[in-house]
């Protein structure tokens, strides 16, 4: 099977995207998992820290790992959105496929060391487990909460997006694999609407810099400007809070419309089947599948 990194550069070149989406449960991986086998296509399943604690570092690993090898199937496993060098660390050492230091909140100069030191770990730990592990690196804040939220985060503004220059000179100094930019992207779905995707300052970033992006926050954007933005050099769209509602909204229903049942594997199927919907949904997007 190919690697991460070549499942990466094979969707760069046909210019589509791979979808990422986060898990909290079992389920979650199921409706995910059966939406990318049903379409063929390549995914990755992540995990934050929250998200991690909840469902077990190594169970996390254990799982993607058994149906990667049942099945032969490129499914892969992201540390998302972790915040220090041991957590990166630990989800590396527990065998992650990828894992994401977010130090956006760092001055830029300690956003490059801290990076630069998880680069560093993740090239010596692939070089003794002969693995290719990647590391992405986020650069301009775009909030930090897959939720439903009353308006644009603070601090998240056209003028706080990622500028090429500081990319530039970010990938050169720390060498990261994928970087994550702001580009007009949000954490989270705002009620009034999600504000407007900018390709061509993705279009600007992946020319300074020259490797993979990363849209993340991807719930809630229009589907014209995930295709704009694929097209221009994102080659990885991050989708939480939409699977979130979903599963959230098909479980309660199910259980007002069904108050008497007990067994979870009959309540808890709805929402397997509605992240599923909409996991299909925009892998087919992502992956210009009509
Ligand atoms: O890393 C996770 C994502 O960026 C998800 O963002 O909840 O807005 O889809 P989202
Ligand atoms: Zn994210």
């Amino acid at each position: 099977m190919k690697t991460l990194r070549e499942y990466i550069k094979e969707a760069d070149e046909k210019g589509i995207a791979i979808g990422h989406f986060n898990i909290s449960n079992l389920e979650a991986l199921h409706g995910i998992y059966n939406a990318a086998k049903k379409l063929n296509v390549p995914v990755i399943i992540g995990l934050s820290e929250g998200e991690e604690e909840f469902v077990g570092r190594e169970e996390a690993v254990a799982l993607v790992k058994a149906l990667r090898a049942r099945d032969n199937f490129p499914i892969f496993l992201n540390a998302d959105h972790h915040y220090g060098f041991e957590s990166v660390k630990a989800a590396l050492d527990a065998g992650y496929d990828a894992a994401i230091i977010d130090a956006v909140k760092l001055p830029l100069e300690e956003n490059i060391i801290l990076t630069k030191k998880c680069v560093d770990y993740a090239r010596e730990l692939g070089k003794k487990e002969n693995r290719d592990i990647l590391i992405e690196a986020e650069l301009g804040f775009i909030g930090t909460s897959s939720k439903i939220l009353d308006a644009i985060p603070e601090g998240v503004s056209e003028a706080t997006m990622t500028k090429p220059e500081d990319a530039k000179h970010f990938v050169e100094a720390t060498g990261v694999d994928l970087l994550a930019p702001s580009v007009g992207n949000v954490h989270g779905m705002v009620k009034g609407g999600n504000p407007r995707l900018h390709p061509e300052v993705v279009k600007a970033i992946r020319e300074a810099t020259g490797i993979p992006l990363v849209l993340h926050g991807g719930s809630g954007s229009m589907n014209e400007d995930f295709v704009a933005c694929i097209a221009e050099g994102i080659d990885i769209v991050h989708i939480n809070t939409e699977i979130r509602v979903a599963y959230r909204d098909a479980v309660k229903k199910f259980l007002n419309e069904n108050p008497n049942e007990v067994a979870p594997y009959k309540f808890l199927k709805s929402g397997v089947e509605a992240v599923e919907a909409v996991v299909e949904a925009r892998l087919k997007l992502f992956n210009g599948i009509k």
